[in-house]
């Protein structure tokens, strides 16, 4: 149990990197000491971070966790961000909504649509690679491959017009700042003006896309789908920019890996597994709070608290990934949980990964001699953001 004591000398986050492609040696030495431990989160205050395989993927699942909090105002929090930062939703019908809103969005994911999408994917990434090829040399892969994919693809999902990209990104960009609350509040305000106006064109102008869909569909309101379909637009592209900008970093930076997947591409998908399982971690992970007391691991957590299930160190948990800080394309790692799991599982994860294996199916036979034109050591994280990603992905061929 943990003492008074202990708390002056708490851990806290984020946790310094030594290497982009290593988990922070401040997790990793928590991680030999425990499934979860007692830290201080950015902003200052307590929480608990899991960092157990079994045990981030059982809570994950757990009923007595949840997003929202009964007095949120004095909850503790993990950053600024308005979405992210703290507690989510009313603690009262948290369950309901929660159905609610998968039950909206789930149709528009079936593996059926999914499936029907990846033609179009694997188009839309030839034609970025036809661009990259007649760039001139070195060119930044952040900017010519990871951002322009998904948001190409979510605009299409959605109906969003793809002239719109450098205002939503912007807003999007602002939601997710974990430091300045008031940025995050403004970028929120103007997202969500930015749906209700589109939900108005599409009610006008319906078109073969998400939000039309949304809007035939009875007993949803123009707000509420203004917010999911913005919910949508946020969640469906930024962490998909991260894990293609992370997973060309991994395969820049392991050759011999690049060159077994060129030889036999039916690897591509097993890779893509071990892509999003990899990357190295800062600490944090998805955040709940407990709706009753807890024992986790002989440890008590009391009802209120903020329990952060960190998935990145759950992903590099040795007991359940051996030598986790290897890349391994041929390691069993679709078991990874950088999608999370149970009934908040990521709706997304089936178009993440078409957009992920299009990309990688690609690149690999149509730029054999690519190569990072910058050290590896030179590489800088967007910090300051919910979703950290490489800021930029300088290569040569
Ligand atoms: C590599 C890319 C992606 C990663 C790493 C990722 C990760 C996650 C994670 C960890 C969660 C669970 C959060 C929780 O338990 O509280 C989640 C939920 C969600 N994701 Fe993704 N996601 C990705 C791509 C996408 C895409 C492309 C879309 C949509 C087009 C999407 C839509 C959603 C939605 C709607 C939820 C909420 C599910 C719920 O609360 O029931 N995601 N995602």
């Amino acid at each position: 149990m943990y003492e008074e004591a202990d708390v002056t000398a708490l851990a806290q986050l984020p946790f310094e990197q030594a290497s982009l492609l290593e988990p922070a040696p401040r997790l990793r030495a928590l991680q030999a000491q425990g499934p979860i431990h007692k830290i201080r989160t950015a902003t200052g205050d307590q929480a608990w971070l899991v960092t157990g395989y079994e045990q981030v993927r059982r809570l994950l699942a757990d009923p007595r966790l949840g997003r929202s909090h009964p007095d949120p105002c004095s909850a503790a929090r993990t950053g600024e961000s308005v979405l992210f930062g703290g507690p989510l939703g009313s603690y009262e019908t948290e369950d309901a909504d929660h159905a609610r809103m998968r039950s909206l969005l789930q149709p528009h994911f079936t593996p059926g649509r999914m499936r029907a999408l990846r033609p179009r994917v694997d188009a839309l990434t030839n034609g970025l690679l036809d661009k990259l090829d007649r760039h001139d040399r070195p060119a930044d892969l952040v900017e010519a491959v990871a951002v322009p994919l998904p948001v190409l693809v979510i605009c299409e999902l959605l109906g969003v017009p793809y002239q719109d990209r450098s205002r939503f990104r912007a807003w999007t960009r602002d939601v997710a700042d974990v430091r300045d609350r008031a940025r995050s509040e403004r970028g929120l305000a103007d997202l969500f003006g930015y749906g209700r106006q589109l939900v108005a064109r599409k009610r006008e102008h319906p078109g073969d896309d998400v939000i039309s869909r949304l809007c035939a569909t009875g007993g949803a309101d123009d707000d509420e789908i203004a917010m999911l379909s913005m919910f949508l637009l946020f969640a469906g592209h930024e962490t998909t920019v991260v894990a293609i900008g992370m997973g060309a970093l991994m395969l820049l930076t392991n050759p011999r890996q690049r060159q077994a997947l060129r030889d036999d591409p039916g690897m591509i998908p097993a890779a893509v597994e071990e892509m999003l399982r990899a990357p190295g971690t800062g600490g944090g992970g998805i955040p709940r709070y407990a709706r009753a007391d807890l024992l986790i691991s002989g440890v008590r957590v009391r009802a209120g608290d903020l329990v952060l299930l960190d998935n990145g160190a759950a992903n590099h948990d040795a007991t359940m990934f051996p030598e986790p800080d290897r890349f391994d394309i041929t390691r069993q790692a679709a078991s990874h949980l950088t999608f999370g799991h149970g009934p908040r599982y990521c709706i997304g994860a089936p178009l993440a990964r078409i957009e992920l294996q299009a990309v990688f199916s690609q690149l690999i036979p149509r730029f054999p001699g690519m190569r990072l034109a910058v050290p590896a050591e030179h590489l800088t994280l967007n910090t300051g953001m919910l979703t950290a990603g490489l800021a930029r992905l300088p290569v040569t061929w």
